[in-house]
């Protein structure tokens, strides 16, 4: 078990990507629930269900259900009520659902009050460049985009959003520093031959100085040989 008793304000959330449940459960059984947040995205969710998040509270383990809801405002009520009845800690969505599918997912969350689950808004894709956008259609700077969308989720009172580290600065003087700011496309080096199909990548020292609330690590820790090594690694680095 990994132990760390220093306090960070920047927390890392592990990106709970295995193929498997036993490599997923090995990495689990090493880390303490009282430092690490876990992120279960599609791919595990997909697979494995509703039960491995049971699996994960009984551990102890507040997790991030990173389904990134984006569909018409009354399904995504419905399916925001179910992760929040399912006792999840964080959920996101797709800012880009627009405003009446955002105002649908807060008001999912009314009769939750204490126990609902900290509701965050997907910006820009980090493995999305300026190209990528453009592509796509959209003709704004990624920094213009993520700054829209922020405010947009802002207004819709959702706790925060999900964005590339280098606009988080921005964002926090923007909206205050209770708006949290998620941040994947974290590597320990720049040059990191790691960086996978991540485009906005910062390092955890960047991460420290720009106020980032939450990392989240996915890959450098779910493909490492030592991915206590690599955890503690970042953690020192923030
Ligand atoms: O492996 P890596 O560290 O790149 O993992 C990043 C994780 O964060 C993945 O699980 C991915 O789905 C997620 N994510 C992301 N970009 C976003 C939102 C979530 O990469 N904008």
């Amino acid at each position: 078990m990994l132990l760390l008793n220093q306090v960070k304000k920047t927390k890392i959330i592990v990106a709970l990507d295995y193929p498997t449940m036993s490599s997923a459960m090995k990495l689990v059984h090493m880390l303490d629930p009282s430092i690490f947040y876990l992120k279960i995205g599609k791919a595990m969710f997909t697979r494995f269900g509703v039960q491995l998040i049971r699996d994960l509270h009984k551990l102890k383990f507040k997790i991030f259900l990173d389904l990134k809801f984006h569909d018409i405002p009354n399904t995504v009520f419905y399916s925001v009520k179910a992760a929040a009845d399912l006792g999840i800690w964080m959920l996101s969505i797709h800012i880009l659902g627009g405003v009446n599918m955002l105002k649908s997912a807060k008001l999912a969350l009314k009769n939750f009050s204490d126990t609902a689950p900290i509701l965050i808004g997907v910006t820009v894709l980090t493995s999305l460049n300026q190209n990528d956008l453009k592509a796509i259609g959209i003709i704004h700077s990624l920094r213009k985009q993520v700054f829209l969308l922020s405010n947009l989720a802002k207004q819709c009172c959702l706790d925060g959003v999900v964005c590339p580290g280098s606009e988080a600065l921005n964002i926090k003087k923007k909206f205050g520093s209770d708006f949290k700011i998620v941040t994947p496309g974290v590597r320990l080096s720049k040059s990191s031959i790691h960086v996978h199909d991540q485009n906005q990548i910062i390092t955890p020292d960047l991460a420290k100085k720009f106020a980032i609330d939450y990392i989240v690590v996915g890959r450098p820790i779910t493909l490492s040989n030592n991915p206590i090594l690599v955890l503690n690694n970042f953690y020192s680095m923030l």
